[in-house]
């Protein structure tokens, strides 16, 4: 049997490597909202942008086969692409979800989904025990996101796995921090995969993009069917964008993995940061399974100072990241979850969870590692030492 090409050569030799028609190697923008049928009775493959378009199925063939899956479908942002695959329930079912969840999802699930009658538990995932017990008959999603959002906690995704198709559930699983780079849930016996490809999958900071995927036909037909009715599908000039920082995504994502492990063992040693939460640390609790069951620990870490004024300090401080909502991008970024990605969870369910005000989440990107290190030690220098508890 011929050898499969490496990750790294599939993502430029595809069966889009060049255009039939003219030889072009970059696929071609098909701005067409609608298309002329030469037939009265047999129309054309397409017929209307919403339903399929050129440029736009050249990006959903292209993730499907680097998942691994059957189908892929791209939407207008990961939010689109998440609420969309939540339409496969209906009303009177129960979604199960990880506990460390992106606060768009959080939003999502709690204020529109309860709307609709559709039932829910967090729980945290790491512990597999939790999520067997809070499984119910109406259970009809578990829904993962591993490593999670900005904890970086790691599922055991063939754990729950096991444990959904013994209950009859199907899996989700939001693969946005790690991409098929590092991480192929569908192999793992996931059922729909997602993606903000906002992030490393495009990699530039340029657009807003969602993915899904699926490896079983009659999964993909219905997703197909509400991804038409919906609507919320990707515009093609941001597909060919997507498409184009595709072209990079392992070089991009293996130098900024390297690095963002240098940045996690610097600011683990450093007096003034209290964790760093990062799965490429040996002492992190989900270390061995993200080993097991990943190509890598990813680009993206958090650490917690001593309190806000302490993370304000280092912001201000800080030179090179820029301080932005995101991640997965060429430059750096410095994210503050309290006030960014997790805004949208009441503070209180915010701090249970462990997001504090002195944490700060940074995604690693493309500048040399020492020069980064050399910032963020000037920036620090700047933060005051936690005061010290008198021994009684
Ligand atoms: C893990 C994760 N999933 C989903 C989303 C939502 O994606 P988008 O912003 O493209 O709608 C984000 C955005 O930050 C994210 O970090």
């Amino acid at each position: 049997m011929e050898r499969e090409w490496a990750f790294s050569t599939k993502l430029l030799h595809n069966e889009w490597k060049v255009d039939r028609e003219t030889g072009a190697v970059s696929v071609p923008i098909q701005h067409a909202s609608t298309f002329h049928q030469f037939d009265f009775d047999l129309f054309g493959k397409y017929d209307y942008s919403r339903s399929g378009n050129p440029t736009r199925e050249a990006l959903e063939e292209t993730i499907a086969a680097l998942e691994g899956g059957v189908r892929g479908f791209a939407f207008a942002s990961g939010m689109a692409a998440i609420s969309t695959a939540f339409l496969l329930l209906s009303k009177g079912d129960h979604v199960l979800v990880t506990e460390d969840v992106y606060g768009g999802t959080y939003r999502m699930i709690t204020e529109v989904l309860g709307r609709f009658g559709i039932e829910y538990t967090f729980v945290d995932m790491t512990d597999l025990r939790a999520v067997a017990e809070n499984i119910r008959p109406n259970t009809k999603v578990i829904y993962m996101e591993t490593p999670s959002n900005p904890l970086l906690k790691v599922t055991d995704i063939q754990g729950v796995v096991k444990l959904a198709k013994a209950h009859g559930c199907l899996t989700f699983l939001d693969n946005t921090f790690m991409t098929p780079a590092l991480q192929r849930p569908l192999d793992l016996g996931v059922d729909i995969v997602l993606h903000s490809a906002t992030k490393f999958l495009a990699g530039h900071s340029d657009v807003v993009a969602g993915l899904a995927v699926v490896k079983d036909e009659e999964l993909g037909k219905e997703l197909y069917k509400l991804q038409n009715a919906f609507g919320a599908v990707l515009g093609v000039q941001d597909a060919w964008l997507v498409l184009r920082g595709l072209k990079t995504l392992h070089v991009r994502l293996k130098q900024s993995s390297e690095s963002a492990a240098a940045i996690a063992k610097y600011l683990a040693c450093h007096p003034k940061v209290e964790e760093v939460y990062y799965p490429g640390l040996d002492n992190h609790p989900g270390h061995d399974i993200q080993r097991h069951q990943a190509a890598g620990f990813g680009a993206v870490l958090s650490f917690r100072l001593a309190d806000e004024e302490a993370a304000r300090t280092f912001v201000r401080n800080v030179r090179l990241p820029v301080f932005a909502v995101s991640l997965g991008a060429v430059e750096s970024i410095l994210s503050y979850p309290a006030k960014m990605s997790h805004a949208a969870m009441p503070k209180e369910e915010r701090l249970r969870r462990g997001i504090t005000d002195g944490l700060l989440r940074l995604s690693v990107g493309l500048e040399d590692v020492n020069d980064l290190i050399r910032d963020f030690e000037q920036a620090l220098s700047f933060v005051k030492e936690r005061p010290s508890v008198p021994s009684t």
